[in-house]
């Protein structure tokens, strides 16, 4: 048995191919463009396992996809690869366009055009999970209840945009189409091999170097936190037992303002590894320039999840912070490499043959 992932070299996705792999002796099948986001060096502990295939390609790439979908016949196709960071699609949404709509788009006709040609348990057991977020549902206010899966869709970013626009493909595909599609919206996620340029990963790298912690606005936006293994737990559970057409709403019961999400990175930095002048690493904190449009509050009403798939998070935020924060002190190699952009020639220079 395989399975297809996509975006595997991303930081969900590389997490995802990992935790898969310590539990499971299925092979996957990671398909990834190898954006600046993607970082193959993740997975370095995989190299030479033959469970894991890499694939450097686009979604977007129906001959590379029906190819891949041909030889090596997966049970399931899980689709992570996204452009995901919000800042960047304010300054070019281009690439969101392509990779999250198109892409999608392109992805779902050919798993269509394969499952069609499943016959008997191959094609009742087939599934199409979508990883996506909550940013989907918009902004709530300081009083609302937290986002359920009935929410109306809302998206205020470039980013979420694309991402809904790929969520209602992707629904539309089972109600016109009947693929056996499953959704996951997630909460914002942390934990290790994080990209530093989203906040948690940037707060770290950028105190590490004494660079200013730069926070937006007033920093009292409001994100939803969940440690990224328990995203993972969270996709294998619905992909074993999600209902076919549904949406899973994922996330922590853990809404924290971004101020106190660096105030405790920086205690945990005051702590693991304390500056040499005694000083805290809360002094580099720096307000600055609001993001545009930025979404005042996520919360994910985890209910449905917990209820019908009795799936639970094993980290508390406090648990996973801490794990966090020691994973960037313990790999200064893996932070560097981003850093220098040398992550990049990882491909050439360790999978040669790939
Ligand atoms: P990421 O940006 O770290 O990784 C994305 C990966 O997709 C990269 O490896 C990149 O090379 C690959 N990719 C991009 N375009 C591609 C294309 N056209 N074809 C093939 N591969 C391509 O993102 P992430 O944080 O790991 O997010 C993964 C998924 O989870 C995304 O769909 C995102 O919307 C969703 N999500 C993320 C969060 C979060 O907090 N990071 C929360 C909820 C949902
Ligand atoms: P981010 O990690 O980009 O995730 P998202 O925008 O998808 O929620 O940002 C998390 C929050 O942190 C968001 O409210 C924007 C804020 N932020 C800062 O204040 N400073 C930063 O340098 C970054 C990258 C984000």
């Amino acid at each position: 048995m395989t399975i297809l992932i996509t975006g595997g070299a991303g930081f969900i996705g590389a997490n995802f191919v990992l935790d898969w792999l310590a539990q499971s002796s299925e092979a996957v099948i990671n398909l990834d463009k190898l954006t600046y986001a993607g970082n193959l060096e993740t997975l370095a502990s995989l190299q030479g396992d033959a469970r894991h295939i890499f694939v450097q390609g686009d979604i977007g790439d129906s001959a590379l996809v029906d190819g891949l979908l041909a030889r090596h016949r997966p049970r399931a196709v899980l689709n992570f690869a996204a452009e995901s960071h919000v800042d960047r699609s304010i300054h070019s949404p281009e690439d969101f366009i392509q990779t999250n709509i198109v892409g999608t788009f392109r992805l779902l006709e050919a798993v269509r055009a394969y499952w069609n040609e499943l016959e008997g348990e191959a094609k009742a057991a087939f599934r199409f999970l979508h990883v996506s977020t909550d940013e989907v549902y918009g902004s709530l206010g300081a009083a609302d209840p937290a986002f359920t899966e009935d929410h109306r869709y809302e998206p205020n970013s470039p980013y979420s945009a694309s991402k809904a626009a790929s969520d209602h493909l992707v629904r539309a595909y089972h109600h016109t189409y009947g693929l056996p599609v499953l959704t996951t919206n997630c909460s914002n996620n942390y934990g290790p091999c994080h990209f530093p340029e989203k906040l948690i990963p940037l707060m770290i790298v950028n105190a590490l170097a004494s660079k200013a912690l730069p926070v937006y606005g007033d920093g009292m936006q409001v994100r939803d936190w969940l440690y990224v293994k328990d995203h993972c737990s969270a996709i294998r559970r619905v992909l074993e037992a999600g209902r076919l057409g549904e949406v899973y709403n994922v996330g922590g019961w853990n809404e924290k303002p971004n101020i106190e999400i660096v105030n405790t990175v920086c205690a945990l930095l005051d702590e693991l590894r304390p500056k040499v002048d005694a000083r805290s690493y809360s002094t580099q904190i720096s307000y600055v320039k609001d993001r545009p449009g930025h979404d005042r509050r996520y919360a994910i009403d985890a209910g449905k999840i917990e209820r019908e798939l009795a799936w639970r998070p094993a980290e508390t935020f406090e648990s996973g912070i801490r794990k966090t924060v020691q994973w960037y002190l313990a790999n200064p190699e893996w932070v560097a490499h981003v850093q220098s952009g040398a992550y990049r020639d990882w491909v050439q220079t360790q999978y040669a043959s790939v």
